[in-house]
């Protein structure tokens, strides 16, 4: 049985004040729900501040982004080996805030799984396709593409114990999060297609679901038998909010 894991995605928001305020209510509220795994991603200026207030707390941090190279003249970039060396847990990879404005394409997206990898620490893949594509038809034949870029990379058994996420573009803050049924069809060709070259791997990964998910629609989604959590962005921001989604996942 997988463990359930909630990852709150901050995007571009907070300052020290305001990050301050909510890393606190995550800890009086949320400390205690040990029966799923929780995390916050946070904008690199304030992983320090994550890793001083989540010190000792089974809430675990990390980063939003990461270079696709391990070392080397990049400037500006962020290696998986500086966040590693950091103490962070997991970090975000392809979202499509990323993928769509800095034309982030499948391989390169790979080459970012992989490196965090390798690094040690976990990254969340973010796979999904637009609304375009899905009233196309095309939903499968995107997702399929986004994940056959990692599976021809490095094989299947880089997914064992890994976290994919399905963001559905059309879902990403518009409220109008897919179905319980939508997401767990998705979700369920995702863990198929890794099924297909390593078992371990598929019974394993756990597939987040990230698009308007909230307090109400949270458990709904979450009881769904392919969907092991959530990506969560808006409500990540308002503590009670968070606490009811990660309260759905335990
Ligand atoms: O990464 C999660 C994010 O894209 C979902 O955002 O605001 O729809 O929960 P939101």
């Amino acid at each position: 049985m997988r463990r359930k894991l909630v990852v709150a995605n901050w995007k571009m928001h907070g300052d020290l004040a305001q990050n301050k305020v909510l890393f606190d209510a995550f800890r009086q509220r949320l400390d205690h729900l040990t029966s799923a795994d929780i995390a916050v991603c946070v904008p690199y200026p304030y992983l320090f501040q994550a890793q001083q207030e989540l010190q000792g707390s089974h809430i675990a941090w990390g980063a939003q982004n990461v270079a696709k190279h391990e070392v080397g003249a990049y400037t500006g970039e962020v290696s998986a080996r500086m966040l590693k060396d950091f103490g962070a847990s997991y970090v975000i990879v392809g979202h499509s805030e990323r993928s769509t404005a800095y034309c982030e394409s499948d391989e390169n997206i790979a080459a970012k799984f992989v490196v965090a990898r390798k690094s040690g620490i976990t990254p969340v893949l973010c796979l999904g396709e637009t609304l375009a594509e899905r009233e196309s038809g095309l939903c499968h034949q995107v997702i399929a593409s986004q994940i056959d870029a990692v599976l021809k990379t490095v094989g299947a058994g880089v997914f064992a114990h890994a976290v994919v996420s399905y963001e559905p573009v059309w879902a990403i803050g518009t409220g109008l999060s897919a179905t319980p049924g939508q997401a767990q069809q998705v979700h369920a060709f995702i863990r198929d297609r890794i099924a297909a070259l390593d078992v371990h791997a598929a019974e394993t990964v756990r597939i987040l679901y990230g698009g308007s998910v909230n307090p109400l629609n949270a458990s709904q989604l979450f009881v769904m038998p392919d969907i092991d959590g959530g990506l969560i962005g808006r409500c990540s921001l308002n503590a009670n909010d968070f606490e009811e989604i990660c309260r759905a996942a335990c």
